[in-house]
């Protein structure tokens, strides 16, 4: 790991990836992607208020073409990444028998194809500097059993399963790969499908069936991801850790 190093977050304008850009912001250079242009300008904005320094990047990483133009950019005006966090996400509801192919498709498509073009994209500069350290974006929904959710765990599984594969794979030079697997954690994407009234009723439900009996907050998260980009976590690749309030123990 390469504290004081190019980070590059996607998913950064909002939630987990916000409050991990600003919190790593004061040990990087952070590259804040997302789909969200002008959201990914107000956080980079915020952390230059902060005294920190950061590029905002409008990507969608969906897009092989989008994270090509992404990547030219750092290359351009930037320089090597070698760490990074792949957090862009979006939650669809729906039953198994209701998915619309295109919501699948997309689910897929931003999840587990945005995942290893970003990845992709980083592993040369990391190759070349013979260090790095991934972060990817799974959930607890990877490997817990959960009703309407078909997509969205099937997605964040094949992330865990990306990330194991990746890690393997680069193990011998020197770069590590690791997953985050969060508990609900209270973010915009919770609202996602939701009425404000079945938000609130969701937050409560979900809040009484934690062992810690709240929610989690994006903040929470960011700093378990400071863990897995630092030195401090030298000896961990191919790794899912759960910030989950204790929903799933095993
Ligand atoms: N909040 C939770 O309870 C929770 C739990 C487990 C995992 N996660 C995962 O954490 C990640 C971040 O979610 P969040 O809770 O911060 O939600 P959020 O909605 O606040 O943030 C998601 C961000 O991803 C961006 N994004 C979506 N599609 C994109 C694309 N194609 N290209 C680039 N950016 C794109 C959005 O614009 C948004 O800024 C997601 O992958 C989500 O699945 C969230």
């Amino acid at each position: 790991m390469a504290d004081n190093a190019n980070l590059l977050i996607t998913g950064a304008a909002s939630g987990i990836g916000r409050a991990s850009a600003l919190r790593l912001a004061k040990t990087h250079h952070v590259i804040v992607a997302d789909r969200d242009g002008d959201g990914a300008r107000t956080v980079a904005s915020e952390i230059a208020a902060a005294g920190g320094s950061a590029t905002a990047i409008e990507v969608d990483v969906s897009d092989g073409a989008s994270v090509h133009e992404m990547k030219t950019q750092i290359d351009t005006d930037i320089g090597p990444v070698l760490s990074a966090f792949f957090a862009a996400g979006i939650y669809i509801r729906g039953v198994t028998g209701d998915i619309p192919e295109a919501d699948w498709d997309r689910m897929i498509d931003i999840h587990v194809k945005g995942t290893f073009l970003c990845c992709q994209a980083v592993l040369p500069d990391m190759i070349g500097a013979n260090t790095g350290a991934i972060v990817n974006m799974s959930s607890d929904f990877a490997v817990m059993a959960v009703p309407g959710a078909a997509a969205y765990m099937a997605s964040k599984s094949a992330i865990y399963s990306l990330t194991k594969s990746i890690a393997i794979e680069f193990a011998a030079h020197n770069i590590r790969i690791n997953a985050l697997g969060p508990g609900p954690i209270d973010t915009p994407i919770l609202k996602s499908g939701r009425t404000e009234a079945e938000y609130e009723k969701a937050r409560d439900t979900l809040a009484n069936s934690l062992p810690i009996g709240r929610l989690g907050q994006p903040e929470e998260v960011a700093a378990v991801l400071d863990f897995l980009l630092s030195d401090r976590s030298a000896y961990m690749t191919g790794q899912i850790i759960h910030p989950n309030g204790g929903q799933l123990m095993w």
